[in-house]
């Protein structure tokens, strides 16, 4: 499986309600690269999308410790060994871990790669909630786009493995 985040300079990524920038054409990027994939959230990030609802044109999977959390459209799951019995079991080889981050933080183990929207400026809004460090952990950037300028903000889309 495959990681998805957009992170700032720190590796913030939200302040535990939403994200911390505005950018369409990351969102594009994140469209195009999921569309048709597997998307796998914790509960606080389905809660966080648009009216609370799973992503259209994706199978959506939350994890939950809560028994009894029901949501229409969303696969949900209690635990990584969970996650992986019901990935095997619908034979999907190649998802995406969408955070937040305690969600990548617990399945970071499991990825082969991740796909960094890296954004060179600090957010206006403080972050509370981080992306693991992937440079401390050992991890390398592989590839990087040229970089991106909108809303007064520049970026680049890059990858990593560990
Ligand atoms: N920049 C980005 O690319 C990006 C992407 C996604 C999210 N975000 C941001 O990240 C923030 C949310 O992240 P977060 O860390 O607060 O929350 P989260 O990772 O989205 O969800 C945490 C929840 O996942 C469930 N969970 C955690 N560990 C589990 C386990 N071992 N087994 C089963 N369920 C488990 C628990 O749900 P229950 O409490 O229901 O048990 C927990 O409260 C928001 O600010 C959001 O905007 C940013």
């Amino acid at each position: 499986m495959k990681a998805i985040a957009a992170i700032a300079p720190d590796w913030g990524i939200g302040d535990g309600a939403g994200m911390l920038y505005s950018l369409p054409g990351d969102l594009k990027y994140f469209r195009r690269q999921t569309a048709g994939h597997t998307v796998i959230m914790g509960r606080k990030t389905l809660e966080s999308l648009p009216g609370g609802k799973p992503l259209p044109k994706r199978r959506n999977i939350v994890l939950t410790r809560d028994r009894s959390y029901k949501k229409r459209g969303v696969y949900v799951v209690h635990s990584p060994r969970e996650l992986l019995e019901l990935l095997a079991a619908l034979g999907d080889t190649d998802p995406f871990v969408i955070g937040g981050g305690e969600i990548y933080r617990l399945l970071l183990p499991y990825c082969d790669a991740c796909l960094l929207t890296r954004v060179d400026q600090p957010p206006e809004i403080s972050p509370s909630v981080f992306f693991p460090d992937l440079a401390s952990a050992g991890w390398h950037e592989t590839a990087s786009s040229e970089p991106q300028e909108e809303n007064g903000l520049t970026y680049r889309f890059t990858e990593w493995e560990p």
